[in-house]
């Protein structure tokens, strides 16, 4: 009896202890075995997981139910090195809790090249759904690389480091491996808590790692934290504790949720396609970024008139409305670039028509506004209306003739509800519907000649979830697991999830939606006008920046939206979409005057500046405010537009090199940990920092400056930043420009439009480093012709500043350039009045020296560009290097 007992006892403690040992995970590296709905301890337990209870312990975010280390998982066998890398089979005996569980999948290893590596899992018996987006093919390993790939065997995993110093970038030891039909999980830890992407989303710059879930299923929704918005980006880049950066992209466009805790760690959870993952070295940041842009592909050029002001409202409900908000921004004095119309301008809101009696004279506006020098841009719906009576519609009617719908399970178009009442939906990804969008583009454009295309709603939303017909009951209706997606079912303000697609589901392809869009848009707009398209869209995914620009959507007009607008555009160009701006002053709410300024000044530093407003909201074009309001907009977009000629080069570094035009300062300082989490600054390319006031009622702003001289452009003294946060004045018609030492920047004098100011002179501004150096470049051409790059037609000219002398040096001339004058050279980091100053070998006409902001301006150069030139300046021998301190 007794001995009975002591084996009895035995037991069970050696079991408890088990137990205990088996799920003794600290909170904060426990990942969740119940992701598809809440479970109680003996459920959760059922599965072969470990329970824990508010009263044990749990606190908010953390899984009740979690993996126990030895939960089943894949196992690796026939491991082998290939020509490419590795591969391998990875197979399992028992199965987990999601129904259709993959028994057997191949797995295959590219070292792609020394910086890229590629991880693919998939089916070895059916060819599942895949991204269709084309990614460079590489046959042969890499050699030498700058990663190191380890695996282990029984319960599979595999980890990523850095070779040259060992830092583990993921590793997928943390929790099992799921592959199910419609479920596929795959956590990893993290080199440390900075991560920065995975949009879109409102976030901070870096995210919050504080169990954060992040959705990923396009939607039409104003922005929010906590919920999937109009863009899917599954990609994140991030630090290692020494300040190294990689990048990892999953290359899946299924809905799906990404976890983030603190341990550090990361949980990708998808609901179909395959595991498609790409690793980038860096080693910094921007060059993480650049690495990911060559895989997805560099952005588009922008004509240079998209890069001017653009007005827009939903509500200007006439030409005679729209013409009066251009002559009123034009008297006002603010240049006006482009002027837009929302679907007031559509004849019962369908696509290809204007209103004959609002609209009627539409034509002829939009020649008017040619003729001042203007462009237009008019919405585009992907949602189509249909034909009251045969005949009444015929786009709709060629189009279901030529089948470009999407459509429903009986093979009939899809039908939901969107402007135009009950709307089928063009389905993009149809060859035939290319050609068709391109049809109804060039019939139109034959009446309208507008110069580029506003695309929206193409997540694509409708009012109706899923469709007039309800959706069907089947599995991608209601998948096992359903993302934490706003409204909770997949069809909630879109169509339903098992439409069907030319290349697939719509399940698989709601994410891509407004892609396909926007490359069937980029190509009807090449083709028609035979210029640089220019192309906005909401909906968005990686590759877009090939084709289009985006805006963030319907943002309110509130300062906690105005903040957010700064990751969000910072963030955008990381993704390479680097044409991007938020709404002016915001879209829904009235904005206050304040609010309004504010939002012009950062606007006016948005690569895409654009001023839209809604329906019911109160007028906000900057002519509507006080003389004191409209003052302090115009200053701030003449500032912009006398920087263009900087931003114009960054869009071609961006075109060509996979640069961002405008970035957070963690991407341009990295080894400064300060700036990981600095996100109410930003920068134009390396050389000029912006830094708003993004709340209300300040008239100073703090501000990060990384070490380095630093020169206001707004007035004040030049300073050294050792690395520290400064507080600066920031009266209402101010916003904090500094150039950094090091750079030289090219300017013009503005004009009404950029087709005027590109006729004028030429500015240069130099900021020397203490040491007296600079450099820069200017790209310039026509500014429309499509490939000018690419076809060498353009001007490249570089600029440096050393031992008191600036030359330029001219890289490449076309005939665009050959009337370009330098007129002004701005030079600042100058200690004192100089004696001399030689324009190749004569002396300088006019000049002008502040000594408080150690500045020299030379004046009435009337170089031409196109001629290299050399600017000498130098100081009497007393006051040279010796500054007397006082
Ligand atoms: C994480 O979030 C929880 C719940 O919102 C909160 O109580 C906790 O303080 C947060 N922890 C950190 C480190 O911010
Ligand atoms: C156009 O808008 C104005 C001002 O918002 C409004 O007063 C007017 O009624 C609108 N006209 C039409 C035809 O909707
Ligand atoms: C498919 O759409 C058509 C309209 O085009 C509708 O009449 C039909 O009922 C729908 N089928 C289903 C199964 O919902
Ligand atoms: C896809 O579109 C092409 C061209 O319109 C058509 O020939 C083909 O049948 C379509 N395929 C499917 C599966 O709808």
């Amino acid at each position: 009896m007794a001995w009975t007992l002591y084996i009895f006892l035995m037991i069970w403690t050696v079991c408890r202890g088990e137990i205990a040992a088996k799920c003794s995970a600290a909170p904060n590296d426990r990942f969740d075995c119940a992701p598809e709905k809440v479970l109680n301890k003996e459920e959760c337990e059922a599965r072969g997981c470990c329970y824990i209870s508010e009263d044990d312990g749990l606190a908010t975010g953390q899984p009740a139910c979690f993996f126990p280390p030895d939960y089943p998982n894949y196992k690796m066998i026939d491991f082998t090195e290939t020509k490419f890398g590795y591969s391998a089979n990875l197979i399992r005996t028992k199965h987990t809790f999601m129904p259709n569980d993959l028994m057997k999948l191949h797995m295959d290893v590219f070292f792609e090249t020394p910086h890229r590596l590629r991880i693919i899992m998939k089916d070895t018996t059916q060819k599942r759904y895949e991204v269709p987006i084309e990614t460079p093919k590489v046959n042969e390993k890499a050699d030498p690389v700058q990663y190191d790939v380890q695996f282990t065997q029984e319960s599979f995993s595999f980890s990523v480091s850095r070779k040259c110093n060992g830092n583990v970038l993921v590793n997928t030891n943390v929790a099992p491996f799921i592959f199910a039909d419609q479920f596929i999980q795959m956590s990893t830890s993290l080199s440390s808590q900075y991560i920065y992407g995975l949009g879109e989303h409102l976030t901070s710059i870096n995210l919050d790692l504080n169990w954060t879930k992040l959705t990923f299923w396009n939607r039409d929704l104003i922005p929010r934290e906590d919920a999937n918005l109009y863009g899917s980006h599954p990609f994140y880049l991030g630090f290692e504790k020494d300040g190294s950066a990689h990048g990892v992209f999953l290359l899946n466009s299924n809905a799906m949720d990404v976890i983030l805790q603190p341990a550090p760690a990361l949980t990708w959870r998808t609901i179909g396609g395959i595991v498609d993952m790409y690793f980038f070295m860096g080693p910094d940041p921007k060059t993480v970024i650049k690495q990911y842009q060559e895989l997805i592909g560099f952005p588009f050029m922008p004509p240079y008139w998209a890069l001017g002001f653009h007005l827009c409202r939903w509500g200007y409900n006439s030409s005679a409305m729209t013409r009066e908000a251009v002559e009123k921004t034009m008297a006002a004095g603010i240049p006006l670039e482009v002027q837009w119309n929302d679907i007031d301008y559509m004849d019962a809101y369908r696509d290809f028509t204007y209103d004959p009696d609002r609209f009627g004279d539409l034509p002829e506006m939009v020649k008017e506004f040619h003729n001042k020098g203007m462009k237009y841009v008019a919405i585009m719906e992907p949602a189509i209306g249909l034909s009251s009576s045969p005949g009444s519609y015929p786009p709709y009617e060629d189009g279901l003739k030529r089948g470009v719908y999407v459509t429903n399970e009986t093979g009939q178009p899809l039908m939901g509800k969107v402007w135009p009442g009950t709307t089928v939906f063009v389905d993009f990804t149809n060859p035939e519907a290319h050609k068709w969008w391109h049809d109804m583009f060039k019939a139109f454009h034959d009446k309208v000649p507008f110069d580029g295309a506003w695309i929206d709603m193409n997540e694509p939303a409708n009012n109706v979830h899923g469709s007039l017909d309800g959706c069907p009951d089947n599995s991608l209706e209601n998948p096992p697991y359903v993302p934490d997606v706003v409204g909770k079912e997949l069809r909630d303000t879109t169509i339903c999830a098992s439409s069907y697609q030319n290349i697939s589901s719509h399940y698989n392809l709601h994410n891509m939606y407004g892609l396909f869009e926007a490359i069937a848009t980029h190509d009807a707009l090449v083709k028609i006008r035979q210029k640089r398209p220019f192309v906005i869209s909401r909906s968005n995914f990686p590759t877009l920046g090939r084709y289009a620009g985006h805006w963030t959507g319907d943002v309110d007009s509130t300062w906690k939206q105005l903040y957010y607008t700064i990751p969000a555009i910072v963030l955008c160009n990381m993704y390479g979409i680097p044409l991007v701006g938020a709404d002016l002053c915001g879209f829904v709410g009235d904005a206050s005057e304040e609010l309004c300024v504010r939002w012009s000044q950062v606007g006016a530093f948005y690569p895409f500046m654009r001023n839209h407003n809604t329906k019911d909201a109160k007028s906000q074009e900057p002519y509507v405010f006080s003389k004191k309001s409209v003052d302090a907009i115009r200053k701030a977009t003449l500032a912009r537009y006398m920087l263009l000629p900087y931003m114009y080069t960054l869009f071609y570094k961006s075109h060509i090199f996979g640069e961002t035009v405008v970035r957070a300062p963690f991407m341009e300082f990295p080894q400064d940990q300060n700036t990981w989490t600095v996100d109410r600054q930003f920068l134009w390319g390396e050389a000029l920092l912006i830094t708003p006031v993004v709340e209300q009622g300040k008239t100073a702003v703090t501000g990060y400056f990384p070490a380095g001289m630093w020169y206001s452009l707004v007035g004040g003294a030049g300073f050294e930043s050792k690395g520290e946060w400064k507080t600066l004045p920031a009266a209402l018609d101010t916003i904090n420009l500094h150039i950094r030492g090091g750079y030289i920047i090219p300017a013009q004098e503005p004009a009404m439009t950029t087709t005027e100011m590109r006729k004028n002179g030429m500015k240069l501004l130099v900021a020397l480093t203490k040491n007296g150096i600079a450099h820069g470049e200017l790209y310039w051409d026509d500014g429309d012709s499509l490939d000018t790059y690419e076809k060498g037609d353009y001007t490249l000219i570089t600029f440096s500043a050393q031992d008191n002398t600036l030359v330029s040096k001219v890289e490449k001339l076309e005939k665009e350039a050959e009337n370009l004058k330098l007129n002004v050279v701005g030079l600042f980091g100058i200690a004192d009045i100089p004696k001399e100053i030689l324009i190749n070998g004569a002396p300088a006409l006019d000049f002008q020296y502040l000594q408080n902001e150690q500045h020299l301006k030379i004046q009435q150069l009337d170089l031409a560009l196109g001629s290299e030139f050399e600017i000498k300046w130098s100081f009497s021998s007393a006051s040279s290097s010796v500054k007397v301190e006082l």
